[in-house]
């Protein structure tokens, strides 16, 4: 839902995958603490999934090696020096930084080269996005394959251009525009991989994009379940407690094992191609988009700030389902199983809002009733979202935004990809989005959150394309959050007609603040801890044999949730999130949601809005729009705290205007757990329901752990057939994957498909 077309990034893979039956996965093969021993076995199954082992360890690292034959202008590889150089104070060190005397410094030939490289990008990038948008609307084989020559197009131009860049030195220019520009084009990113493993890599990406799309769980009569819409629902409305467990346990085993083998050599890859640009390992690649040297500290003190309001809510929540689960596996000084708060991650708990409603008579602010009863369309949806923008003197979406968008699921038996995205065509006129509305509330947030992307893509339409970027990675993803802050609200509603009254009470307040803050203050632990596990995976403090606990000690540290069955170090729980297989980059979304309400807390100021922040609707506010517009403007070309001080008249990101918007809340909060005694925190930080259960009613005496394994003692005393036993089915399960894999690569371009789309797009979806 949250994600805009990032053109720049290609894969050159597949186009489409098919749908396999489930069965053929070898449902069942992955048993729970499935012992280490085994995972030889899959290691085993790996180069048949994997293929062009043995290309590492070809020139030193401080070459750059061309992953593609480029044309005459293009370097030899040996001379190529990197000079691009990351923020990060520990770069400074890097052996790359070596100087080379064929560089070039003059301003003159590099004003010519960016000027060629804008023109040239324009229509490359154009023709990309074009046959992605096609090839999106329209899954078919001929689409695909139209797709995947635009792919190895936009490759061949990276490399060529990127090559080229790297033979300015950039050092004493005295343009910075042009110094930051150029840097910014010597980033290769992945196509700075040779090219056996370039290839190698993106076959990597793609099957873990793949295992992740294609899975389904299914119970023992053989109906299936899918991540959407199936098990987001059951997760998302389900109170049983075993059904609940059951779905996030099939989820997991299913996908998080799967997605295990490819992880090492994913990570490998990144280090090696981060590397060849210049930097430390791969999170630190990821890092630099931020441009500040104290990232990680800074974003640590953020979440330390917002920790009152987050160990509150999750106090709150808690006691609220010991109520509704019981104390047998709910602990009031521990942590919450992880699959109770509706949703497959537990990253955001609106879902269970009736669970935990402060004043369940107060009346729920949800205007889906009123639009369908009033016969509204997706159409009216985004004429009221371009209402709301042309409203604060921003722009009014273009006559091809109008033409050329996909508004609504086709009905002409077209396989689209229903996922909703902004895309910037990189023409400067034509902008469109793609979304599967539906008529209710939700959507109407989302249609303001994507027509956000698309204001800032015209925005900045007239900057070299280089800089036709947020200002950082999470100013995109805030922009129309900041917008669907002020939709949200109940006076706004109330504007547009749709609730019949806008300003309730104290109880309708402190309802609607509770539904904010399961939205956006639930996902502020989760969205910080993603990367953390990732960086530590990068710069190799997290090993492999380590992957899973760190995950769950991070799960436990920072969000107070506990897995509710035991994991094992065969589980990877991470890769069951999209993000990791998809190889997303996720701490731009805890950016975004702080910065979102410093913006908004700014134009509120400036739209002259009076009373408590949670009520401010900035509707038809044009010097609110002025300091945004401004903001956009500048789109990549300079250090997002200029953008940061245009809007917010400093340059700092603040956790502040978070906690003033959530103030009425947090005092509720702070009187309401008070009256229950209730202890923030965790301090049981050890207690899983699993552990409680051992003594609870739920297993018999007669059960022993067996490596793992919560086996009967008649199975353990077997455990060695056991062993054997998994082992077969594994080795047949890998084989039957392998062979999966093999024909979805294989058939996806010659049958259409339905299903996602790889190799064209970076989703930036956080749900
Ligand atoms: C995309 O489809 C349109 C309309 O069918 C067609 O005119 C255009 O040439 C296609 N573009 C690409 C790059 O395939
Ligand atoms: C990419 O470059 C290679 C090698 O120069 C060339 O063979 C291929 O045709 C190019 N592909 C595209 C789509 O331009
Ligand atoms: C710097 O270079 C850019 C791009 O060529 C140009 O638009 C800009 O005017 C230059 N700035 C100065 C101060 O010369
Ligand atoms: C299969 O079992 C599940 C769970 O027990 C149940 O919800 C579903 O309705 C069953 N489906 C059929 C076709 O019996
Ligand atoms: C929009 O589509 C209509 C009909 O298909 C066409 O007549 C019109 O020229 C188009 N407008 C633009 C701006 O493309
Ligand atoms: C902004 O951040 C800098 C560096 O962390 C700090 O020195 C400064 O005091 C901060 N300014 C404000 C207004 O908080
Ligand atoms: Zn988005």
């Amino acid at each position: 839902m949250r994600s805009y077309c990032r053109i720049r990034s290609y894969w050159p893979g597949a186009g489409a995958v098919g749908l396999c039956s489930p069965a053929a996965m070898g449902h069942g093969w992955a048993a729970p603490g499935l012992p280490r021993l085994l995972l030889l076995l899959l290691c085993c199954g790996r180069p048949l999934l994997v293929p062009s082992e043995g290309t590492t360890g070809q020139g030193t690292t401080s070459q750059v090696t061309v992953n593609q034959e480029t044309t005459s202008q293009a370097t030899t590889s040996s001379e190529t020096t990197i000079r691009h150089s990351t923020t990060h104070p520990s770069t400074t060190s890097s052996p790359k930084k070596t100087q080379s005397p064929n560089l070039v410094s003059d301003e003159d030939e590099a004003r010519k080269f960016v000027e060629e490289y804008d023109r040239r990008s324009q229509v490359v990038w154009n023709e990309y996005a074009e046959a992605n948008w096609n090839y999106s609307t329209d899954i078919s084989t001929d689409n695909s394959k139209l797709l995947m020559e635009k792919n190895l197009q936009m490759a061949n131009h990276t490399v060529k251009y990127g090559t080229w860049a790297r033979k300015f030195d950039v050092t004493n220019f005295q343009n910075a525009t042009m110094k930051r520009m150029i840097k910014k084009i010597q980033d290769l990113e992945r196509a700075a991989l040779p090219t056996k493993e370039l290839e190698e890599y993106n076959q990597i990406l793609l099957d873990m994009e793949t295992v992740y799309s294609v899975a389904s769980v299914c119970h023992e009569n053989g109906t299936c379940l899918r991540l959407e819409p199936d098990l987001t629902n059951l997760m998302a409305t389900s109170r049983n407690y075993q059904d609940l467990a059951w779905a996030w346990k099939s989820w997991r085993d299913k996908v998080g094992r799967s997605i295990l083998p490819y992880f090492p050599k994913y990570v490998e890859l990144t280090n090696k191609a981060a590397r060849l640009n210049g930097y430390q390992d791969g999170g630190d690649s990821w890092r630099s988009m931020y441009e500040m040297p104290f990232l990680e500290e800074e974003l640590e003190q953020l979440f330390q700030e917002l920790q009152p309001l987050y160990l509150n809510l999750h106090a709150y929540v808690r006691r609220a389902l010991h109520r509704h689960y019981g104390p047998d596996v709910i602990n009031l000084e521990g942590p919450i199983p992880a699959h109770l708060l509706g949703n497959m991650w537990a990253q955001s708990w609106s879902n269970i809002y009736d669970l935990v409603a402060p004043f369940p008579s107060a009346p729920k602010m949800d205007a889906t009733e009123a639009m369908i009863k009033q016969g509204w369309t997706p159409l009216r949806m985004f004429k009221e979202a371009d209402n709301f923008f042309t409203s604060l003197g921003l722009l009014p979406m273009p006559p091809e935004f109008w033409n050329k968008s996909m508004l609504e699921k086709p009905t002409d038996g077209r396989e689209v990809v229903c996922h909703a995205s902004a895309w910037d065509f990189f023409n400067g006129k034509d902008f469109r989005i793609k979304q599967c509305t539906s008529v209710n509330m939700e959507d109407l947030v989302v249609a303001h959150h994507e027509m956000g992307h698309i204001q800032y893509f015209m925005q900045y339409k007239d900057l070299p394309v280089t800089f036709r970027e947020g200002a950082n990675p999470g100013f995109h993803e805030a922009i129309g959050d900041v917008l669907a802050l002020s939709v949200s609200t109940p006076t706004h509603l109330h504007k547009i007609n749709l609730l019949s009254s806008g300003d309730g009470g104290y109880e309708e307040d402190i309802n609607f603040l509770m539904k904010m803050a399961l939205e956006k203050i639930a996902f502020i632990p989760f969205s910080f801890l993603v990367d953390q596990w990732r960086w530590r995976v990068f710069d190799g403090s997290v090993t492999r044999e380590n992957y899973n606990q760190e995950w769950w000690s991070l799960r436990l540290k920072y969000q107070g949730v506990c897995p509710p069955l035991a994991r094992s170090q065969d589980d990877f729980d991470p890769g069951a999130k999209f993000h990791i297989p998809a190889s997303v980059p996720y701490v731009r979304y805890f950016v975004s949601f702080v910065i979102q309400f410093q913006f908004h807390q700014a134009l509120c100021q400036a739209a002259g809005h009076q009373g408590p922040l949670h009520k401010c609707d900035i509707y038809q506010s044009k010097e609110a729009g002025k300091l945004l517009a401004d903001a956009m403007k500048l789109g990549f070309s300079q250090p997002w705290p200029e953008a940061m001080r245009l809007i917010t008249g400093q340059s700092n990101m603040s956790a502040a205007a978070m906690m003033t918007y959530f103030k009425p809340l947090l005092d509720w909060l702070v009187t309401e757990n008070g009256r229950h005694g209730e202890k923030l925190g965790w301090p049981q930080y050890n207690w899983t329901p699993n552990s409680a259960r051992l003594e609870g009613p739920f297993v018999g005496s007669g059960r022993v752990n067996f490596l793992g394994l919560n086996l009967e003692e008649q199975q353990a005393r077997v455990g060695q057939w056991v062993l054997l036993f998994l082992g077969v089915a594994l080795l047949v399960a890998t084989l039957g994957l392998t062979q999966r894999l093999f024909s979805i690569r294989h058939h996806s371009l010659r049958r259409p498909h339905r299903g996602p789309q790889f190799g064209s797009e970076v989703e930036l979806r956080h749900s």
